[in-house]
């Protein structure tokens, strides 16, 4: 029985590890010239270069049009506005998620309904139709952590009850579902690019569709004056309210993110295919290894995990004689010996969280998940047990592929699981699971948008 390093043992990696093995993203002078021409020719505020963004998006994307907003919360605003939802209307949105996914609906007066994960962590198609009512309009689906959801099952659920598709593609740009790019499936699609992410342009969000509807609403709600400039709006019903945002907030993104946008759009393929190759090598070395279940799609489906944004893996504490998750990302960490830092957890279940129980934004004397519902919504969050159970944990995510020091990290999870009873004697932990348990946790939240 090898000593694990948390114990007192050898730590499987005993080296510093190459930069960029890591680093993400990658900026070259490129980028530098690019923000420079930004920053001393002031065109922060200008859209010549975002419009042309935006087109090489839409296209790369393959969408008839793109808008780039601030970040992409804004621009998941905009797509539920788009899509004309509102006040009594309700929108089923997967439990386990960052925050901004949903969020932006309670504002619309638009009544959350959270529909649980499956093993993988992304929505539960056989869990779509005990969310759906005669209130319901459209369904958020979210490809978390790049898994694409199974978009043939969510689609012919949305077609059967004549419901709209909106598609949160923050974690999984240039993904594919069976050989379909990811952001193809939805109404209206939309996704952050901020600096974190795969796709990353400092701060942004883009939202793509091929309906001139959406995306003329799209604009209406937070791009206004300048991009409507040539008249891009063409419906009179929206035409009287131009040169003042839909929705109150100028949205429009700052002209340096659209330049470095335009530079990352150049490598992205490039670059993603090279981590893909890199994560996959990872995963291989741990298939059937207990505890421990990859986070990846088979990729002879046709379908990938985009740029393996935040890999992670499902954690199954029943095949390790129940040892916390968080003893287990510890004992980790120790082989590692700090040239990874691993989480456990991904986002908590929204449905736990005070922002959707009780906050009343609107001072109608209500919650206003429920304020403009003639039900109270929150009652069937008791169906989202499953989903608050699920525990997982954040693994190497290799930008390069080095299969010697990939080896050595897949060895450290190896280790653990393989030596998994030395750590049950010192496994204080409770379960970690998905509920959001306020400040305690607060700093390891904060980490994984
Ligand atoms: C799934 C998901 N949706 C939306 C967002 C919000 O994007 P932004 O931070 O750019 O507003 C994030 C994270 O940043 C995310 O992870």
């Amino acid at each position: 029985m090898e000593k694990l390093a948390l114990l007192g043992g050898q730590p499987v990696i005993t080296e510093k590890c190459p930069e960029d093995l890591f680093k993400w993203p990658i900026y070259t002078k490129e980028e530098d010239d690019a923000v420079l021409d930004v920053v001393h020719n002031n065109k922060f505020s200008g859209t010549d270069i975002t419009i042309k963004f935006q087109d090489e998006f839409a296209k790369w994307q393959g969408r008839k049009y793109a808008l780039a907003f601030t970040n992409g919360t804004m621009s998941l605003a905009a797509a539920m506005f788009s899509l004309g939802l509102g006040a009594g209307d309700e929108m089923i949105c997967t439990a386990k998620t960052y925050w901004a996914t949903a969020a932006p609906a309670q504002w619309l007066g638009i009544s959350l309904v959270f529909c649980n994960i499956n093993g993988m962590m992304s929505m539960d198609p056989n869990d779509l139709e005990r969310c759906i009512t005669p209130r319901t309009r459209a369904i958020m689906v979210v490809h978390y952590f790049g898994y694409p959801c199974d978009m043939d099952a969510i689609m012919a659920i949305a077609k059967k009850h004549n419901l709209y598709v909106i598609e949160d593609v923050s974690h999984a740009q240039g993904g594919l579902y069976h050989g379909r790019k990811l952001g193809t499936f939805g109404d209206v699609s939309a996704m952050s690019l901020m600096s974190y992410k795969s796709f990353a342009c400092g701060e942004m969000g883009i939202l793509v569709t091929d309906e001139r509807r959406f995306y003329e609403r799209a604009i209406a709600y937070g791009h206004y004056e300048r991009n409507n400039e040539n008249n891009i709006i063409e419906s009179e019903d929206l035409k009287p309210y131009y040169h003042i945002a839909l929705g109150g907030v100028k949205g429009r993104v700052n002209q340096v993110c659209s330049a470095i946008g335009l530079i990352q759009l150049k490598y992205y393929d490039e670059r993603t295919a090279e981590i893909r190759k890199a994560m996959n090598y990872f995963w291989d070395k741990l298939e059937g290894v207990p505890g421990i279940v990859p986070l990846r799609v088979d990729e002879s489906t046709g379908s990938n995990m985009a740029g393996f944004y935040a890999a992670h893996g499902v954690y199954r504490s029943e095949e390790l004689e129940g040892l916390s998750v968080k003893r287990f990302v510890e004992a980790v960490n120790a082989e590692m010996n700090g040239q990874f830092v691993s989480y456990e957890g991904g986002n908590y279940c929204l449905n736990t969280h005070p922002y959707f129980q009780t906050f009343d934004a609107l001072h109608l004397g209500k919650p206003s998940r429920i304020a403009f519902s003639d039900r109270d919504v929150r009652q069937d969050d008791k169906a989202l047990a499953r989903s608050e159970d699920i525990d997982c944990y954040m693994v190497p995510w290799f930008k390069k592929f080095r299969p010697e020091w990939i080896d050595l990290f897949a060895q450290a999870y190896r280790k653990v699981a393989l030596n998994y009873k030395q750590l049950l004697p010192g496994d204080t932990h409770r379960k970690a699971g998905g509920r959001w348990y306020g400040n305690e946790n607060e700093a390891i939240q904060e980490k994984k948008d």
